[in-house]
């Protein structure tokens, strides 16, 4: 398998095939289809498998994923050997939250084993009921340095963290404010440490960055 692969059951799939049509215009619908593009997708992929490698086989994991969009990294992470008890999926923008709770619907309806939030990851409250073991930004270049500070002093320490960012300026949506030009930078902008994994992820259009380590 290639190490960008997912995989992803058939009721999941049915479920981001209903998700999609659910939406009602079309400007929404081709808003969500951008979180499938191969580069978001292998990004995903490649952050799941690496972080199988970083988790104990049984032991229950609770994930708060931030800027976690339309929920589908959630979907992937259901679909890993990585055990999960409950996903949070965090996201300021709340078009997300109905989306994401369609996308991942049958885990939504499993006791809220999954549940989309519409929060500011700068002052988001972890559920005191749901002890954070894994914490993960996938949205690191959408922020600006103080949010990302606020966000990274809330993680309680011990937990394994993941964050991926990009060196893409793209212009054209003006989105990405927190871009990092190389790995090390990116490590340094987002107070990396000692990391059990680091790596680049060339694409077509940019270079995905990164790093998954454990909070002092
Ligand atoms: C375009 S998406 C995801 C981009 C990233 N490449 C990925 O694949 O996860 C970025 C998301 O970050 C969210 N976001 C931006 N600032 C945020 C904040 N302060 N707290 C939570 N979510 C935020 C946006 O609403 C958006 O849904």
């Amino acid at each position: 398998m290639s190490p960008y692969e997912f995989k992803i059951s058939n009721l999941d799939l049915a479920n981001w095939g209903t998700a999609l049509r659910n939406l009602p215009t079309h400007e929404e619908r081709t808003r969500a289809l951008d979180a499938l593009w191969w580069g978001q997708l292998a990004s995903k992929g490649w952050l799941v498998n690496e972080l199988e490698k970083y988790t104990m086989p049984g032991a229950p994991e609770n994930i708060y994923i931030f800027g976690g969009w339309i929920g589908t990294l959630a979907s992937m992470l259901f679909n890993s050997s990585i055990h999960i008890n409950k996903i949070r999926s965090i996201d300021l923008d709340p078009w997300c939250e109905t989306v994401a709770d369609d996308l991942n619907k049958n885990h939504e309806m499993n006791g809220w084993r999954f549940k989309a939030v519409t929060a500011d990851m700068a002052t988001y409250e972890y559920q005191e009921d749901i002890r954070p073991t894994i914490v993960i930004n996938t949205s690191a270049e959408h922020v600006t340095q103080a949010v990302y500070d606020r966000w990274y002093n809330r993680i309680p320490s011990g937990t394994l963290v993941a964050v991926q960012s990009n060196d893409f300026k793209d212009l054209a949506t003006g989105e990405h404010i927190r871009c990092s030009n190389n790995l090390k930078e990116f490590k340094a902008m987002n107070r990396v440490e000692s990391e059990y994994y680091c790596g680049a992820l060339p694409t077509n259009e940019y270079t995905r960055f990164m790093a998954i380590w454990r909070k002092a």
